[in-house]
């Protein structure tokens, strides 16, 4: 961690933060084909149905795989900007606590979908289905948070995440 956090994103973890949610409301919408291919795979059967979607599906998994472990690695060396201090202290943790979770299940997701389907392991298939449902819950309280912190407590929260904080400029 630097010795002094950041005041705003750097224009690298902007992009990598809305790519891969992009890549992410992706994956949480087109699955059908993985799931059907799954079935046939987790049998020991040919695949009859859905293979290419399914293809698609761990390609782009993968692609966010790669793409978290570098937004994680930017995100230890650089720091990120402090949380506002304009709201209840529980709130600032539950912001902070998220974001962790965020991290964790951006790297799960994909790990436990490559161990299911490269391994043919059911668990990893469970896991990957109740981890699933984590990330849904918890995008879900991250978006309320980050539109609160926008509407509610009309801070910069939200414009930080659009753009780069110039140079110089303050940030309560
Ligand atoms: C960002 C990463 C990923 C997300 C958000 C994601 C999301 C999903 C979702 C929502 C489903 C449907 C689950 C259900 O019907 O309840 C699914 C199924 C599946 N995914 Fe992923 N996935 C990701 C990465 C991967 C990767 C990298 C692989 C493989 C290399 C993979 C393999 C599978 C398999 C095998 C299934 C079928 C499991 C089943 O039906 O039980 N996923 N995924
Ligand atoms: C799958 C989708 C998403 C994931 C995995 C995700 C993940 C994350 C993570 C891990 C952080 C913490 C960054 C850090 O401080 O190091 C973050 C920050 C942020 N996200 Fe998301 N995000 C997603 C979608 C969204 C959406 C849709 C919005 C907008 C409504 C949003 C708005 C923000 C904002 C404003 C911040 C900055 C918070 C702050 O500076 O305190 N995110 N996001």
């Amino acid at each position: 961690m630097p010795l002094r956090p950041p005041q705003g994103y750097s224009a690298v973890q902007i992009w990598l933060h809305w790519i891969i949610a992009g890549l992410i409301f992706f994956q949480l919408l087109v699955n059908d084909g993985v799931s059907d291919a799954w079935g046939d795979r987790a049998d020991g059967e040919r695949i009859q149905e859905g293979l290419g979607w399914a293809n698609l599906h761990i390609g782009v998994g993968v692609t966010v795989l790669a793409l978290a472990a570098v937004r994680v690695f930017v995100r230890l060396t650089r720091g990120a900007p402090p949380a506002h201090r304009d709201k209840p202290a529980p709130l600032i943790w539950l912001g902070q606590a998220s974001h962790v979770a965020l991290y964790f299940l951006i790297l799960a997701m994909p790990i436990s979908g490559a161990v299911a389907w490269f391994g043919r392991v059911d668990d990893a298939a469970d896991a990957h289905e109740v981890l699933k449902n984590l990330l849904i819950a918890l995008v879900a309280l991250h978006v309320i948070g980050a539109l609160g912190e926008h509407f509610v407590f009309r801070n910069d929260t939200l414009l930080r995440m659009l753009a780069r904080v110039p140079a110089g400029s303050r940030s309560h």
